[in-house]
């Protein structure tokens, strides 16, 4: 499901707007793991200034890169950063769900589906641009990343409830499943 932001005059929650630091303290004071609707209910609140977003930016060459804003219990927040052509492993959230909203730039979701007999096969494909959010519901299973071809840098937020542990990795047309822990980030 993707949904774009809402600006003040289109919003649910006229004149309750969210700053990045505020959702980090909503998401710092949940006692409970909140639901994929309660995430994007926040999210769609939030409105991320560049200054806000800045402490946590970084590029690197060869993988993207993850920028730890919060982590509790319940749930984690993290800022990646992508240049172009750089992509996740197909891979699904072993047991969270992830809310993803692209700050600025342009994101490629692949989502898959899996069947013991025949393996791993495609199933869909969007794209997000600047505003954009998505989300994966336990199982998903998905790919993404900052298309080649955007010749452009790409920053996404992600939150996951609860937060991620060791992922399951897939490979096309393939039955087997790996496991795979994500790098830490590169600033926590
Ligand atoms: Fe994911």
């Amino acid at each position: 499901m993707a949904t774009q932001f809402q600006d003040t005059e289109n919003s649910p929650y006229p004149g309750s707007h969210l700053s990045f630091t505020d959702l980090t303290d909503r998401l710092n004071s949940l006692s409970s793991v909140p639901s994929l609707a309660a995430v994007y209910e926040l999210v769609e609140r939030t409105k991320i200034g560049d200054e806000e977003v800045q402490p946590y930016l970084g590029f690197k060459e060869g993988n993207y890169s993850r920028h730890r804003v919060m982590k509790n219990e319940f749930v984690e927040m993290l800022v990646l950063c992508w240049k172009p052509g750089q992509r996740t492993p197909i891979h699904d959230h072993n047991g969270a769900h992830g809310a993803v909203f692209v700050h600025e730039g342009i994101l490629w979701e692949t989502t898959f589906e899996y069947k013991t007999e025949t393996g791993l096969g495609y199933q869909s494909h969007r794209e997000l641009r600047t505003g954009g959010l998505t989300g994966s519901e336990v199982p998903d299973i998905h790919q993404l990343g900052n298309p080649d071809v955007s010749g452009r840098d790409l920053i996404t937020i992600h939150i996951y409830a609860p937060p991620l542990g060791v992922l399951k990795t897939y490979k096309l047309g393939s039955a087997t499943i790996d496991l795979y822990t994500p790098a830490e980030p590169d600033f926590v």
